[in-house]
This record gives C-alpha cells, structure tokens and sequence, in this order.
C-alpha cells in the first residue's frame, strides 16, 4: 500500500490508488475516526462504513451550506469527538469541500481524510485542499484552503454512480487535458464514455493522470498566485451559466470552455481546428456544446466574477490543446464579446 505523495508547504498528502475502503480502518480506525457522507452514498455503500460513526447529510448542491456545517458540529459534539479524530469524508465534492471546512473551523482543527466517490471528485474536488460552502446564489464564498492527510482511491466505488455523473467528472478531464496534457486529449479522442464507465483500469489511468496534473499545479502555487488560476479554464462563463440556468457544474463548465475557446479563436490566440476538436470531445462525452441564453444576464454575472480585479477579468485561453494561460481582458469588453462567441 505505498501512496503517491505530494507535498505542500504545510502538508504532505498521500493517494492512496487502487485501495478497497476496507483497507482504510489500517489508518483511520473506527474508534479514532467519524466517517461524513449523504444519504446516497450511504444508502449504496453503509455495509463498507460498518463500524464507524457516520453522520448524514441531504445529497446535493443545495445542502452544501452553513446549515450543514452547523449539523455536522453538533454531531460531532454528540460523538465526543476530539482534536485528534479523523474527519473521513466519504463522497462526492459536496462532501469533500463541506467535510474541509468543518476539519478547519471544529475545535479549529482534526485531522482529514477524503474518499472521494464521484469521478469530479477523484480529478478534482478533493485535490488542492479548497473546501467551501455557499450563501445563497454566491457558490464557495466563505471556505479555506486545507490539506488532507490523505486521499483514498477505491476505484470500485464508482460501479454505483450515476450515469449523468460520469458525464459531469469528464467535463474536468477535459479541461484538465485541454491546459496541461495534449497526450491525454489524445487518449480521450480514442476512448468513449462506455469504454470508461465499463472498465476500472482505464479509469484508474485516467485519474492518476489527472491527479498529478492537478497536484502539479497547486503544490506550485497553493494560493492561487500564478498557475493554479489555469484551472478555472472555462469557469468564468461557466459559473455565468451554472447560476442562471441551474444545470450541472460539468455542463455549465462545458459550455464556458466552448465559449472561451471561441473567444480565443476571435483574439486570433487560438486556431480554428483545435477549438473544433475541443467541441467534438465535449460533444463525444455526452456534455453540452451550446445554449440559448440571456446574454446580458451572463454579462452582469461575470461582472460579478470572484476572479476579478478591478476592471479587468482574469479569463484563461488556450495558446493549443495542453497549452494555457492567462488573459486579463477589460470586463466592459465582455459585453459585446459574449454576442461573437455564444450566439
Ligand atoms: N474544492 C475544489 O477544488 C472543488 C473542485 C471542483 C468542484 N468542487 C465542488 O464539488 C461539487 C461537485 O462535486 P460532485 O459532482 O461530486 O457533486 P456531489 O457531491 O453533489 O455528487 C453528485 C451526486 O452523486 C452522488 N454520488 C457521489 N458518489 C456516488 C457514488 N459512488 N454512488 C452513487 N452516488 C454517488 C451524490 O450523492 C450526489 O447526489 C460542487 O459543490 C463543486 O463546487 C470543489
């Protein structure tokens, strides 16, 4: 059982690859340890959390809140827990970034473990230490950044997600291919969502790929200084979208990587062929490749962007496949703009 490490300023995080949850009580005991999870995945997976205290929460979106927070505190209280017990998040990113925060702000800190279970959270919510909650329409406005110990692949969890699911983690793939790793574009050009879903081994490539590609990033740039911003690689627009039209992280994110590439074909930055091949692979996986939307509405909330300094937004563009970078543009610019690349 050697983990992957990566290490940080404060922190070295282990990855676990490839490790049934069982194997999990070897670090993190039953009686030191309180396993946080919703009520799907409890519901699919309760017989390999058997002996732990679990606290459950609601599944989705819409719970990631104070309230929850508040919830799980006093859970914990009832549980006794102390400073030194582990914090075992067993879920998708919702849980992942609530069970971050609660790791920070109870007894103002216990040690964490993460399980992710959703392939958005195996490449990408449980890597970097970002947790947070929303208020309101504002997504992740109050959190931190906070290491795990360690992060636990079994790859085996994933036989239960939904298909809609899978679709939403390879909106993340491809954006991670798309900034960093041309050769992974390539392999995702080759494979279709049922080679993935219908084979753990191609999974596990694919997410050990993606996590060294993530952690390679944020071990550089932690706080978000310099690089760690090529991750929001069609964010903008998408966080736009996710807010106006209510639809899934990975499809919003879909349409704001198209949107942006479009931008950066408009800029003359990138060629035409390459924004065509991002569309196709978009297209392959079952993500969303256009919209009808309010333009001006998409405007107002961009203006609205936590990225943005002053008056220019920080957008990210892609110079080629594997290659990105950041792009301050005016943000008045963006109002006529958006009429070029997402009517
Ligand atoms: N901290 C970060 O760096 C970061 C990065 C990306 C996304 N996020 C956050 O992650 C969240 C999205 O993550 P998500 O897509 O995993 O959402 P999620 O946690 O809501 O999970 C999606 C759904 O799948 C279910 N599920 C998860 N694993 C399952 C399994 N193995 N079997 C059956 N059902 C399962 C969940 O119960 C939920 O209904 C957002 O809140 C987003 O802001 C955080």
């Amino acid at each position: 059982m050697t983990p992957i490490s990566f290490s940080f300023p404060t922190q070295e995080v282990q990855c676990y690859l490839n490790q049934p949850f069982r194997r999990l009580s070897e670090i993190t005991a039953p009686a030191d340890s309180v396993i946080i999870t919703d009520y799907h995945v409890y519901r699919h997976h309760h017989e390999a959390m058997a002996g732990y205290p679990v606290i459950k929460i609601p599944a989705g979106e819409a719970h990631k809140t104070q309230q929850s927070v508040d919830y799980i505190i006093e859970e914990l209280l009832k549980l006794e827990a102390g400073k030194d017990t582990w914090l075992v998040a067993v879920g998708g990113g919702v849980i992942t970034d609530i069970a971050g925060l609660v790791s920070v702000l109870y007894k103002r800190g216990t040690k964490l473990a993460l399980v992710p279970t959703s392939l958005l959270a195996m490449v990408d919510a449980a890597i970097g230490g970002k947790n947070g909650i929303n208020t309101g329409v504002y997504k992740n406005i109050v959190g931190t950044i906070r290491q795990p110990s360690f992060i636990w692949y079994d790859f085996e969890l994933l036989r239960t997600l939904p298909a809609e699911e899978w679709v939403n983690g390879m909106a993340e793939v491809i954006k991670h291919a798309c900034i960093q790793d041309e050769l992974l574009f390539r392999m995702l050009e080759q494979y279709n969502m049922h080679d993935i879903q219908t084979d753990l081994s191609l999974v596990e490539t694919l997410v050990e790929r993606n996590i060294r590609i993530k952690m390679n990033i944020v071990t550089a740039d932690e706080a978000e200084a310099g690089d760690r911003k090529l991750l929001n690689f069609g964010h903008t627009i998408g966080h736009a979208i996710e807010n106006l039209h209510h639809i899934p992280h990975g499809h919003a994110i879909s349409m704001g990587m198209v949107a942006i590439c479009n931008l950066a074909v408009r800029l003359n930055i990138l060629e035409v062929q390459e924004a065509v091949r991002i569309v196709k692979l978009l297209a392959k996986y079952h993500l969303p490749v256009d919209l009808e939307t309010d333009l001006q509405q998409v405007y107002q909330a961009i203006r609205q962007d936590k990225k943005r300094q002053s008056d220019l937004i920080q957008l990210v563009l892609l110079k080629k496949i594997g290659e990105a970078f950041v792009y301050p543009l005016p943000v008045d610019s963006m109002q006529e703009h958006l009429k070029h690349i997402m009517a």
